[in-house]
């Protein structure tokens, strides 16, 4: 693999003000890009200034949605120091999304180094606020011209980064979801368990409708009987019901989370039992009548731990845990957040130090 190259740019641009950062608003300096062709591989990796890029409007990601992608976060710790969360677990996650989505992957350490390359070209971008992070944005798009349902034969790989913000401004807070029983994310054989821009399209009707409704995210249930639950809006799922951790299993449409596994990991160095399995909502509901349904959250790159505090299904409404955050889902968050901003010891090696 040639040499990366690093093009500075001459026009940097105005840092936000960290307590407005927010999610995906603002874009640093550079970004990283390399092409692919079938006959040369992926080549050409650059680090150049961050700005718009140029596709034939013939591209075939325009048409047929051929994209993969990944998020996952850099942090500045206590002394200054930068570093990244799991990083290989991004990278293993793209390279199955590519082959769900007929892309070519990429060979791991060569996008490691790129990650590694544009955080430090952008250092100055990582907040220094310690609940504060930049967010990594690795995507593949098809960018051959021609109009026609195959794998395409060329493929841009580029790498954005973006300064944001702690997910709770004010706190952990819960929230309230919404089962989604009409409309559903993703069916057995289809492309659930892949990061793909296909996914996230065929959600926001739902999503969009939940809010309408007050809620701020919905409750996928599997798109084969719409019994068992999956996701919650774009995050892995996790309940614990009569003093056990329970989170769906991987079934090939639910997306396994980097934070998933985190959450799987840490509660059994704990101690705590986790149990992967199918889970039904009518099953939570009969727990919570027995007054056996303890805690409910989500898990994700963007907002780490999200206790979830009430749940709507059909006419029924409920609370879980009074509305607050239950224990298990606080000493994640501490735990979880802690590791990933340096603060405390970092037992089972997850953190990845850049420089
Ligand atoms: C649909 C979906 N599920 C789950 C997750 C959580 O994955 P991770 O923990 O790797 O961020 C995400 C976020 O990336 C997502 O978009």
């Amino acid at each position: 693999m040639e040499p990366l190259q690093v093009i500075r740019t001459n026009q940097p641009k105005n840092k936000p003000n960290e307590g407005e950062l927010g999610f995906g608003k603002y874009f640093s300096d550079h970004m990283f890009v390399a092409d692919y062709t079938s006959e040369r591989g992926w080549q050409n990796a650059r680090i150049v200034p961050y700005g718009p890029i140029s596709l034939e409007p013939s591209a075939m990601v325009l048409h047929y949605g051929q994209e993969v992608f990944e998020g996952m976060k850099a942090y500045r710790g206590m002394n200054g120091e930068i570093h990244l969360f799991r990083p290989e677990k991004n990278i293993q996650r793209m390279n199955m999304s590519c082959d769900r989505l007929g892309i070519p992957q990429v060979e791991p350490q060569w996008m490691l180094e790129a990650i590694c390359k544009l955080v430090e070209t952008d250092s100055d971008w990582i907040p220094q606020q310690v609940e504060n992070s930049l967010y990594i944005r690795p995507f593949i798009i098809a960018t051959e011209p021609c109009l026609g349902v195959r794998a395409a034969k060329e493929y841009q790989l580029l790498i954005i980064t973006s300064p944001v913000g702690a997910y709770y401004s004010s706190g952990l807070a819960p929230v309230s979801i919404y089962v989604e029983d009409q409309y559903v994310r993703a069916v057995r054989g289809g492309t659930g368990a892949a990061k793909t821009s296909i996914n996230y399209a065929s959600s926001i009707k739902a999503q969009e409708e939940a809010k309408r409704q007050g809620y701020s995210q919905v409750l996928w249930l599997d798109g084969v009987e719409q019994r068992y639950i999956e996701e919650v809006g774009s995050m892995n799922v996790f309940f614990k019901v009569d003093g056990e951790v329970i989170t769906p299993e991987l079934n090939g449409s639910i997306l396994p989370g980097v934070t998933r596994d985190s959450v799987i990991a840490m509660l059994r160095h704990w101690g705590i039992p986790v149990t992967e399995r199918k889970i039904t909502v009518e099953e939570l509901f009969e727990a919570q009548q027995q007054g056996k349904w303890e805690e409910a959250f989500g898990t994700g790159t963007a907002a780490v731990i999200s206790p979830i505090g009430a749940m709507k299904w059909g006419e029924q409404s409920i609370q879980i845990n009074q509305g607050q955050i239950g224990e298990v889902s606080g000493r994640l968050y501490d735990a979880i957040t802690g590791i990933q901003q340096g603060r405390i010891d970092d037992p089972l090696h997850w953190r990845y130090r850049i420089g």
